[in-house]
């Protein structure tokens, strides 16, 4: 090969410029120093106009389901008054090196008439002083944030009473005396609750030695869980200002169950029960959102926790141990509803109507395993892992909105001012074709399947049954 010179290796290849001739060096820099598209957005002015705008828009939002830095329970507050002073610090320590490298950069800039690229700045080999105090710094910040980290996780813990070794918190009259205890279970891709009204624990003794043991607890989920407590799925409603202790595991792969204005998350884990516990002061909505990637539709399995003052609890607790009531010949469009659901969903769906003998069956049970518990489908106000708002007229996320009353409208059917009605359209949607609005497996009992098969009639009789269920 020959050699060539400089100048030749920069040809540019311009038709209508003498495309064949060389560029000269000096051409060369002169494109290269050219204004163009980007040097428009160096200016200062519209840099700071591009961060106000990127930050007025991340504060916009209206309501903050998921905000951590508006806890609403002893434990969300106490994990924040951890944070608030860690983010002071590393507030400090951003503005500290951003500002220094920023200073830096502006106090030794060179103009690009100045610039000459033989000229290097000073050629620094190591300072020792430096190193060992930008090693040092940032060691003792760590050890002071990991001390009070270390201390408050030790400090969440202590407060976690394991439900299936406390002592019974109902009273022989049925009143509650303590806190309610809930075990959580993920599934792909909701969340099923169980809670233990009649206080024998969430196991059965399934070898039958007369002792509910650990022994017991290693049967699969779905034959060693007990199951005449009350069972619910994608909503949980809780009292207010009671610690409510939690089991949680997981039937299918690793989930992580996260109230972020109630308490911190805790990994759902198959086989293993953690326990964490969650209380809300104030009455309310609190939604959460699996916060470990579980498989196709990880990213819409999320959380609804209800909170509802004591004699509103009570009152729905009260609705929800009833069994389902089955609809009668006369109410046609209803009981039409009814015989189509047990043809096509009783083989995944549970619906207790009363009928069901754990005793003689341990396989009979209020969760199908799979597919949620639809008893009091109509109460809860999401489904389809809480996706999906079962109600409009109300909005859910008004801070002015008596959640207390929203459920009472929500279980009667009376709504005084007809205002509440069912998403219908969004119910019948998710009916026809669930996996189409949310990524699914039912193939593999993952999801749920499509019902191609189903005419506008059949959806107008399943919603006419499924609002029943209240
Ligand atoms: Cu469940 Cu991610």
């Amino acid at each position: 090969m020959t050699s060539r010179s400089n100048d030749e290796k920069f040809t540019i290849l311009s038709p209508g410029s003498g495309w064949h001739k060389p560029l000269r060096s000096t051409t060369l820099e002169k494109v290269m120093r050219a204004p163009n598209a980007t040097s428009r957005f160096s200016s200062i002015p519209r840099r700071l106009g591009i961060a106000g705008t990127v930050l007025f828009a991340a504060a916009c939002a209206e309501d903050k389901p998921l905000n951590t830095f508006e806890p609403r329970g002893p434990r969300a507050e106490s994990i924040d008054t951890l944070m608030q002073p860690i983010w002071i610090l590393m507030g400090v320590v951003f503005v500290l090196v951003i500002g220094v490298t920023i200073g830096l950069a502006v106090k030794n800039r060179v103009a690009p008439e100045d610039y000459d690229e033989n000229d290097l700045p000073e050629q620094v080999h190591g300072n020792f002083r430096l190193e060992i105090m930008w090693t040092i710094a940032p060691a003792v910040l760590l050890a002071i944030v990991s001390w009070f980290t270390v201390d408050k996780i030790w400090e969440l813990e202590e407060t976690n009473a394991d439900p299936a070794a406390g002592e019974c918190r109902t009273n022989a009259d049925g009143s509650r005396s303590g806190d309610l205890d809930m075990m959580v279970i993920g599934q792909q891709w909701w969340w099923e609750y169980r809670y233990d009204i009649d206080c024998d624990g969430f196991f059965q003794d399934v070898d039958g030695d007369g002792d509910i043991d650990d022994a017991d607890r290693e049967w699969p989920l779905n034959i060693a869980l007990d199951d005449d407590d009350l069972v619910v799925a994608n909503q949980a409603v809780i009292p207010t200002g009671e610690q409510v202790d939690l089991v949680v595991t997981s039937r299918d792969v690793i989930h992580s169950y996260w109230i972020p204005r109630l308490n911190g998350k805790r990994d759902t884990v198959p086989g293993r029960l953690h326990t964490w516990s969650i209380e809300a002061d104030a009455a309310g909505e609190y939604n959460g959102w699996c916060t470990e990637y579980c498989g196709l539709s990880h990213a819409r399995m999320r959380m609804s926790v209800v909170a509802l003052d004591g004699a509103e609890f009570d009152a729905w607790l009260d609705n929800q141990i009833l069994p389902a009531e089955v609809p009668t010949e006369a109410d046609e469009d209803e009981f039409a509803g009814y015989q189509l659901f047990q043809q096509l969903c009783m083989s995944c769906h549970v619906i207790d109507d009363g009928e069901l003998d754990y005793a003689e069956d341990f396989e009979a049970e209020l969760a199908a395993g799979a597919a949620p518990n639809l008893t009091h489908l109509a109460t809860r106000t999401v489904f389809a892992g809480a996706i999906y708002s079962q109600y409009a007229g109300v909005d859910a996320d008004d801070d002015d909105l008596d959640i207390g009353e929203y459920f009472e409208l929500s279980v009667d059917d009376n709504d005084p001012d007809g205002d509440l009605r069912l998403n219908e359209a969004i119910i019948k949607r998710w009916i026809l074709n669930a996996p189409d609005q949310k990524a699914m497996a039912p193939e593999d009992r993952r999801g749920m399947p499509a019902f191609p098969q189903l005419t506008e009639e059949d959806l107008d009789h399943l919603v006419a049954y499924l609002a029943t269920l209240d």
